[in-house]
């Protein structure tokens, strides 16, 4: 298990136990460091965070509430990529929102909000790009490389694909709908065969507020525009998370009002189409600061968590897979029309590059039947369902992919229990997504759909004692295999992978047989090793939280195939009804464990490696996220201290994960 090279089939650690410690615990013979905090300088000249709240120029500090993180190989010399290397390299990585407590001297300040509190929370959003390099054993980040940069919810980009320069996209700031300007809530993150990121916007409808009056501005309940705002969850008169269309009258921060204020026809002279820029998949090369930002229309508009592609085959198209973090949305495929050139891997051009495989190709979203089989049901304006959709008529293509989830809707896709990360074994190309959790999962009624044999819980009550539905509190994890390993499949089959459970749940609950070393609630970020094969999994809970932090797992995953048939029994109080569903083995002592728990009121999120598997970079999000502003001049009464301890403010983290004797992670 512990050779230097190839698959790892038994885990070598010893698993860590749940624990409430404000600290990170990982297995004996570990190291955890804390690499990247929010506020660190990321340019020469600037001071140390200071962390008390008056930090300023977050264009050259980390942002907050670090997320998605993925590894890029540089070369020696520092020219350019060297996808092999270990020793030096950059890390993207997404911050998604904003500690906004501790982010103020003295918390935010009410509506109307002072414009240098908006400046400073736009600026904390985004992404970082970050050089890293290894030296005498030691992984550290490079506060004054030419490759640091941070991308903001102000950054200029392209809209591109094909619903970029739709009539829907126009916006004041962009009258042609090519451009505009920042990308936020960024969660999930993938990269591409050639060498780049993805980022994916997830949360961003709630960064936007509209006028109570607006639906009737825009023609009543029943107008395309109100429809689709709606269905992505911007109603009207829905304030904004932060205010930030209250920081004043410059064009800034107006463009946070979706509301159709201006007289033209077009929406060329207000942001009532603004919502329409985000949602979206982002291309970013992380080699070069010049490149542009893309925003990849073609893989559709919806709460993007991640975005995983299958193995490339030459000759045959790429496949990525996406889940939509919402209760009940959908998983969705994007199917490139070019077929993968095996010299695409190095290319001159990586943005380019992206041009090409991402720009056209089909969209597609999952149904799953009962038997373990699935279909992927095409979105595309020629098919009947969607052409013909009494809800909303379609103008265009562009349309399909801009209200991706009303055309999933259409088609009649499985609504899911919110699909989080996605990633694909490199050994079997299966396709995992974890579905974190769904309190709105129903055994009857008609408000929500009942569960099906793909989201079977809706009594999961962990503790066993609940009288009433409470939905699927602790979430699985399904996994898909596309007939004939092939991209372009319309078919697959699936089976359930694990069930998240508390181990002293009784039999019915706990499906997984999970042991006290690896139970675990709320599935989020997952991500297979192409080092060792392993599967790591990662939490965001809230039902385990009296027990535990937050954790890391490590799993051997197997093939599908290898397991029978479970029955899913529902058969609490009144209600009888039992579901059948297909899973694989159930984990043993070594395939399944607990390798890390978090520190205190924090979500573990992101996961990359260095491409020799002996260094992993995971993210510590929203320490002490509890804290409320009635303690926050009581620092004993904050939620976490980490990672700085003592009275310090919390804030969130890159943590760098070694073995001690040099081996790789897991091993
Ligand atoms: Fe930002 Fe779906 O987690
Ligand atoms: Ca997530
Ligand atoms: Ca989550
Ligand atoms: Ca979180």
């Amino acid at each position: 298990a512990a050779g230097s090279t190839g698959a790892i089939t038994s885990l070598g650690f010893t698993a860590v136990a749940k624990t409430l410690a404000d600290t990170i615990t990982v297995p004996a013979g570990y190291t955890a460091t804390v690499l990247y905090r929010t506020g660190d300088p990321i340019a020469s000249g600037i001071a140390a965070a200071k962390n008390d709240g008056t930090d300023g120029d977050f264009d050259k500090r980390s942002g907050d509430c670090h997320d998605g993180i993925e590894y890029f190989g540089l070369n020696a010399a520092g020219t350019g990529p060297d996808a092999s290397n270990s020793e030096r390299g950059l890390l993207g990585m997404n911050h998604e929102y904003q500690n906004n407590l501790f982010l103020h001297a003295n918390g935010p300040t009410a509506n109307p909000r002072p414009a240098a509190e908006v400046d400073k929370e736009v600026a904390v959003h985004g992404l970082s790009i970050v050089e890293v390099k290894r030296s005498g054993g030691v992984i550290s980040y490079v506060q004054d490389s030419s490759f640091n940069r941070r991308i903001t919810a102000a950054t200029t980009m392209v809209l591109s694909g094909a619903a970029a320069g739709d009539a829907l996209m126009k916006t004041k700031y962009s009258i042609d709908g090519s451009t505009t300007r920042g990308t936020q809530n960024n969660c999930g993150t993938g990269t591409t065969p050639w060498g780049t990121l993805i980022t994916c916007e997830e949360n961003w409808i709630g960064y936007f507020t509209r006028s109570s009056t607006d639906d009737t501005t825009r023609g009543g309940s029943t107008a395309r525009s109100v429809v689709s705002l709606k269905r992505y969850g911007l109603a009207a008169g829905a304030a904004s998370r932060y205010g930030w269309e209250t920081g004043g009258s410059a064009d800034l921060y107006a463009r946070w009002n979706a509301s159709q204020i201006g007289t033209s026809t077009d929406g060329t002279d207000d942001y009532r189409n603004i919502t329409n820029n985000f949602g979206w998949n982002v291309e970013i090369d992380p080699y070069n600061r010049s490149a542009a930002i893309r925003k990849r229309t073609s893989m559709g508009r919806f709460a993007h968590e991640a975005a995983a592609y299958l193995t490339p085959v030459a000759g045959k198209p790429l496949a990525f897979y996406m889940g939509d973090d919402s209760r009940g949305e959908y998983i969705y495929k994007f199917v490139s029309t070019a077929n993968w050139a095996a010299a695409d891997a190095t290319p001159a051009d990586r943005i380019a590059t992206g041009d090409k495989y991402l720009d056209s190709g089909k969209l597609y979203v999952a149904k799953f039947n009962a038997d373990g089989t699935g279909q992927w049901l095409l979105l595309d304006i020629g098919v009947a369902a969607i052409a013909g959709y009494a809800t909303y008529t379609f103008a265009n293509q562009a349309d399909v992919l801009i209200n991706a989830r009303l055309a999933a809707d259409a088609v009649g896709a499985t609504k899911m229990d919110r699909p989080e990360w996605s990633t694909v074994n490199p050994a079997t190309d299966d396709i995992y997504f974890t579905l974190t959790n769904n309190t709105n999962r129903v055994l009857t009624g008609t408000a929500y759909p009942l569960v099906d044999a793909a989201n079977p819980r809706a009594y999961n009550d962990t503790k066993g004692t609940a009288t009433a539905q409470k939905g699927n509190v602790n979430g699985h994890i399904i996994r898909i295999s596309e007939t004939g390993r092939d991209p372009a499949a319309t078919a697959f089959s699936w089976d359930v992978y694990l069930f998240g459970a508390e181990s002293t749940a009784a039999e019915a609950i706990n499906l997984s047989g999970l042991t006290a070393d690896q139970d675990f609630s709320s599935p989020d970020g997952m991500r297979f090793a192409n080092s060792t094969g392993l599967a790591w999994i990662e939490t965001d809970d809230g039902a385990y939280t009296d027990v535990t932090n937050c954790m890391l797992l490590a799993a051997v995953a197997g093939t599908r195939g290898d397991g029978g048939k479970v029955t899913v029994n529902n058969t609490r109080d009144t209600v009888t009804l039992a579901v059948d569903t297909y899973m694989g083995k159930k984990p043993t002592a070594t395939t399944l464990k607990r390798f890390l728990v978090g520190p205190a009121q924090a979500e573990v999120t992101g996961i990359c490696e260095t491409p020799d598997g002996k260094a992993i970079f995971i993210n510590i999000q929203h320490p002490g996220e509890d804290t409320t502003a009635a303690t926050l001049a009581t620092p004993s009464a904050y939620g976490s201290h980490w990672p700085d301890g003592g009275t310090a403010r919390p804030r969130s983290a890159t943590v760098v994960i070694t073995k001690n004797d040099g081996g790789r992670i897991g091993s």
